[in-house]
């Protein structure tokens, strides 16, 4: 099997990207699937959260070794600029599932490119106009494939999946994952905009593809033995999430059965009808439909201590819990069986991501 890369993408923040993200790739390296994060938010949540907070400190610091530190910047900084030295640095997320289960031989691969603030200037680098839709600088919208391809010749790696966690906008950074990307996740939440955001991206999405066709058509006059770029600008919507619903009422899907139904409905309407429409590629695959492809519950305060431990849910429980110390020496039975709950749910969507994609 050749790699799938995948997105976690929506325009809108604190819809669980991140979060979603880190615990998919432990199901999925809990699986046996060797699998990369790739960190591409300027806010480098996802190497906080996975990483922990002094250690990420030490990654992002220059120094004269280190002239771009120990992170994307060190491979991607040099590659705009053409330097010779392009290191790729890589690490794995603190919490190793080897600690805990599985023996030495059924050794699970999960690693990290760590993210960098300095992707705020990467993005301004990258240039819509100039750079993809002439067509001369289309390999610069491929750091990220281009970085794992380096990293797999490099180190003898091979991955099954690498996961670009992205920020919430429509930007270069954007469009950079989605260039490379075989695949794009749009996590959701139950609010009033992200049904609106959701409808958005079914106008933005096709804008992309035919910019990168724009550009692909230029370069292929000056290019035409090159196989990467004709291969690559065609990103699949592999399905919705509906991230952190209250079910404290008993009731399903409760109070968020109105914004659930607003979002699918914008799926069905919108996304998909306007995404069929791009023709270069099938955008849209038959494993997909409106419907969310996970619903993951809102598990309130084990969210952020999962994050300030850097304990994915899926081994939380067997730690104590911090936030409420002082008052709490361990979870109650309760929280003990949401956490299995939402990460049967993450397994779940493992497992969907390994039989279709
Ligand atoms: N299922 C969930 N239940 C409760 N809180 C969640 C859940 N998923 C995410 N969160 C919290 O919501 C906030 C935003 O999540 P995050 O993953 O950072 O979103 P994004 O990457 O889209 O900005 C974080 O504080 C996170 O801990
Ligand atoms: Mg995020």
């Amino acid at each position: 099997m050749t790699k799938k890369i995948i997105s976690m993408f929506n325009n809108k923040g604190g819809v669980g990207k991140t979060t979603i993200i880190w615990n998919l790739a432990v199901s999925l390296a809990a699986a046996g699937k060797k699998t990369l994060l790739i960190d591409f938010d300027p806010q480098c949540n996802l190497s906080i959260a996975t990483i922990g907070y002094d250690e990420f400190a030490e990654y992002f610091e220059t120094s004269e070794n280190f002239p771009f530190g120990k992170t994307i910047r060190a491979y991607a900084q040099p590659y705009i600029y053409q330097m010779e030295i392009n290191e790729i640095h890589f690490t794995q997320p603190k919490y190793k599932p080897e600690q805990e289960e599985g023996t030495l031989s059924e050794k699970k691969v999960l690693d990290i490119v760590p993210g960098d603030f300095w992707l705020n200037s990467f993005a301004d680098i990258l240039t819509v106009g100039t750079d993809v839709v002439s067509g001369s600088g289309l390999y610069r919208f491929l750091v990220p494939l281009l970085l794992v391809n380096k990293l797999e010749e490099k180190d003898e790696k091979i991955y099954d999946y690498v996961l670009i966690d992205l920020p919430p906008s429509f930007n270069t950074l954007v469009r950079s994952a989605l260039y490379c990307s075989d695949y794009f996740i749009v996590p959701c939440t139950s609010d009033l905009f992200s049904a609106y955001c959701i409808g958005l991206i079914g106008e933005v999405l096709p804008k992309f593809v035919k910019d990168w066709q724009d550009g692909e058509s230029r370069f292929k006059d000056s290019n035409p033995y090159d196989q990467i770029i004709k291969s690559k600008g065609k990103p699949k919507f592999g399905g919705w999430i509906f991230n952190g619903f209250d079910t404290r009422k008993g009731e399903k899907l409760g109070a968020d059965r109105y914004q659930f139904n607003k979002i699918a409905e914008k799926v069905e309407n919108k996304l998909i009808p306007e995404l069929k429409k791009i023709k270069a590629y099938q955008c849209i695959p038959e494993f997909v439909d409106s419907q969310p492809i996970s619903s993951i519950e809102d598990i309130n305060v084990m969210a952020p201590d999962s994050i300030g431990q850097n304990v994915p849910i899926k081994y939380l429980s067997k730690k104590r819990p911090t936030r409420d110390a002082m008052k709490q020496r361990a979870w109650n039975p309760n929280q003990v069986k949401l956490m299995n709950k939402v990460n049967q749910e993450y397994d779940k969507l493992a497992d969907y991501i390994i039989k279709n994609i």
